[in-house]
């Protein structure tokens, strides 16, 4: 029989370090199991759409990053892990909750039930990289994305998130980053991926 591959998902505040912390996850996974390993991120296909307007109303922005989704699962995710390959991808659905629900003030209901309808795949593992808001502020303020809607509305919307995050959200392997190197932050996802795993975590998908 085939075998399933594993499904791991980054989540956290814009600056929070996803992107680096997915780069060095690919190729320690790569390198240490040989298996192949995608590396993709949301918003997928719609990102200036999305990201790039900034009158559209809370409910086509929640739509359209679950039509950006449901491509992203039908040509990147579902494949792939099918295919029994790895796939780390920067951003799933918690992140349309904490955004759209904690931080644009969409009813968490229409949320969780348009969520819920689209049966999505779920994530093996969700790595919650929590940084406090004010140290991911001054990483985007520096990093000066003026194409990205979100990180214009700044520290206010990063609080919210990252509360939401926080407050409501679970199943994650949580990494707290503030006082951490990158090398640090890394050293804990993997003690975090390895003691996940002897728990049962990911359910048996891991071995082939
Ligand atoms: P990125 O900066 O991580 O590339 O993500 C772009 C922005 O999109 C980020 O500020 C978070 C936001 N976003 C949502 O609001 N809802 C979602 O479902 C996703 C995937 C991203």
């Amino acid at each position: 029989m085939k075998s399933k591959g594993l499904f791991i998902v980054f989540e956290g505040v814009d600056g929070c370090g996803k992107s680096t912390q997915a780069v060095k996850l690919a190729k320690f996974l790569e390198d240490s199991t040989g298996r192949k390993v995608i590396k993709t991120a949301e918003p997928y296909n719609l990102r200036e759409l999305i990201l790039g307007r900034k009158d559209l109303s809370k409910m086509s922005e929640l739509l359209l990053f679950l039509a950006d989704r449901a491509e992203h699962v039908e040509k990147i995710i579902k494949p792939n892990l099918e295919a029994g390959n790895f796939v780390i991808c920067e951003r799933y659905e918690d992140s349309t909750r904490a955004y759209q629900t904690g931080g644009h003030g969409v009813d968490s209901f229409i949320v969780e039930h348009l969520i819920n309808d689209c049966c999505f795949p779920l994530p093996d593992v969700k790595i919650l990289l929590d940084l406090s808001p004010e140290i991911a502020f001054e990483r985007v303020k520096a990093r000066n994305n003026q194409n990205d809607k979100f990180e214009a509305e700044g520290l206010e919307l990063i609080k919210k998130v990252s509360d939401y995050y926080r407050n409501f959200l679970a199943g994650f392997i949580r990494i707290f980053c503030d006082n951490l190197n990158e090398d640090e932050v890394f050293q804990r996802i993997i003690t975090g991926l390895f003691l996940s795993a002897g728990a049962g975590y990911s359910n048996g998908r891991y071995s082939s």
